[in-house]
């Protein structure tokens, strides 16, 4: 007693130097590598974001090709880890498939244990990158039961993960609730910025579980796997899936209001999911842009309405609400993903695994940032002993 200072939840504790993410809670401000992510995600692509966390720089014309042609080539998978996915229930989560398949993805590369330099570190980063929409989309479809998807080496990232979650066997059609439709550029524009908005965030629950992970000297791809299984919570990641499942479930705008009231009641362990965030007490700027793509998106490709008037109606209620305002709880980037993602005919159970996509560019960052640090430690926090 007395010796350490109590923390929990680590709301007051920085556990590591870091030159990746910065975030300003207060002014809603998030830059990657020093560059604002409204820029990012208006003027970039997300192989570039991507290539800027790993490398510190926006790629030029010639790199970018360069990164562009790895990524494609490392898409695919082995054989032996494709029949991993024949023994999860037809009805299996794919964030169970997903952090399962990562965890034995690790034993097809041993030599990620032990990595000297630069040049492995990021080789070992670019096949996780490459294979984790592979793994993603072949978890939906196995949970579907229907033949898996290869990647194509012609198409680009964002637009090869849609494909393989669309597309019929071999062929150019792709499933969709309107009939058979191609994928449209809007679409994967729309997609492309979600894994921006999502590609890293300094210190948040999954990013902290990957540093601890990485500094027993686990494998990158098992600390990459915990990363997944921390996200999959619905007060962090899941929290997508959750807000589109409660959008659901409150059913009609009439029924908004009680829903509210069940948020406010102390007594009642319901929050409103998609509201709220540690560090951001004003808005939260991911938040911003994907209300701004949804308002471009609805002239253009069909969103769900009857879902969009309950959101709007929850957001309406929210921001002008005494409980809400004095809290500083404001929609955050969940809040409006799942709206777009049901336009892209992504289904409700794949959100959080486009979420995994998205920041697996992060985690792995982060980890190399860790290796690399010298004053990288063993996680090991200490405890006020309250027993016996
Ligand atoms: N609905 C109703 N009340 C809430 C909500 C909410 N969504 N979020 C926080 N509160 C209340 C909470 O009850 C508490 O009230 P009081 O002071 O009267 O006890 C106060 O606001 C502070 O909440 P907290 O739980 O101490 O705040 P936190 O920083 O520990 O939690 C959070 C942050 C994101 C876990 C929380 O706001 C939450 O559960 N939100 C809903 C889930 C969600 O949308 N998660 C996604 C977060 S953003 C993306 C990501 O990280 O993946």
């Amino acid at each position: 007693t007395g010796l350490f200072s109590y923390d929990p939840g680590y709301t007051s504790t920085a556990s590591c130097r870091s030159n990746i993410t910065f975030i300003n809670g207060k002014k809603g401000e998030l830059r990657y590598r020093g560059i604002p992510i409204e820029e990012l995600a208006t003027e970039h692509t997300y192989l570039e974001t991507c290539y800027l966390l790993l490398n510190g720089e926006l790629p030029s014309a010639q790199k970018l090709l360069a990164f562009d042609l790895e990524i494609r080539h490392r898409a695919f998978l082995h054989e032996g880890l494709r029949h991993l996915f024949n023994a999860f229930p037809d009805n299996a989560h794919p964030m169970a498939t997903l952090s399962a398949a990562v965890t034995a993805l690790a034993s097809f590369y041993d030599e990620h244990l032990n990595m000297e330099n630069g040049t492995e570190y990021l080789e070992m980063a670019h096949r996780i990158i490459a294979k984790i929409p592979t793994i993603a989309a072949f978890a939906y479809r196995h949970s579907l039961g229907i033949p898996f998807i290869q990647p194509d080496i012609d198409l680009a990232f964002t637009r090869n993960f849609l494909t393989m979650m669309r597309a019929y066997p071999g062929g150019k059609m792709h499933l969709g609730t309107e009939g058979h439709d191609e994928i449209k550029e809007v679409e994967v524009r729309a997609l492309d910025t979600i894994f921006t908005l999502h590609a890293d965030h300094e210190q948040n629950a999954s990013t902290t579980v990957v540093r601890n992970v990485a500094s027993t000297g686990a494998h990158p791809y098992v600390a990459i796997a915990s990363g997944i299984s921390a996200l999959w919570g619905r007060a962090h990641g899941g929290a997508n899936e959750s807000v589109i499942a409660q959008l659901e479930m409150i059913g009609s705008v009439d029924r908004v209001d009680t829903f509210i009231a069940k948020a406010k009641d102390p007594d009642d362990p319901f929050r409103l999911m998609g509201f709220g965030h540690r560090v951001y007490k004003n808005f939260d700027p991911r938040a911003r842009i994907l209300k701004k793509l949804q308002d471009e998106l609805k002239e253009e490709i069909g969103l769900n309405s009857h879902l969009m008037e309950i959101a709007e109606k929850v957001e309406e209620i929210a921001l002008s609400d005494e409980y809400f305002i004095s809290r500083n709880l404001y929609p955050n980037i969940d809040f409006y993903t799942g709206i777009i993602l049901t336009a892209l005919q992504i289904p409700k159970s794949m959100f959080t695994p486009v979420f995994v996509i998205g920041r697996t560019v992060g985690w792995i960052t982060q980890w190399i940032e860790f290796k690399q640090d010298p004053q990288s430690k063993i996680a090991r926090p200490r405890q006020l002993y309250s027993g016996q």
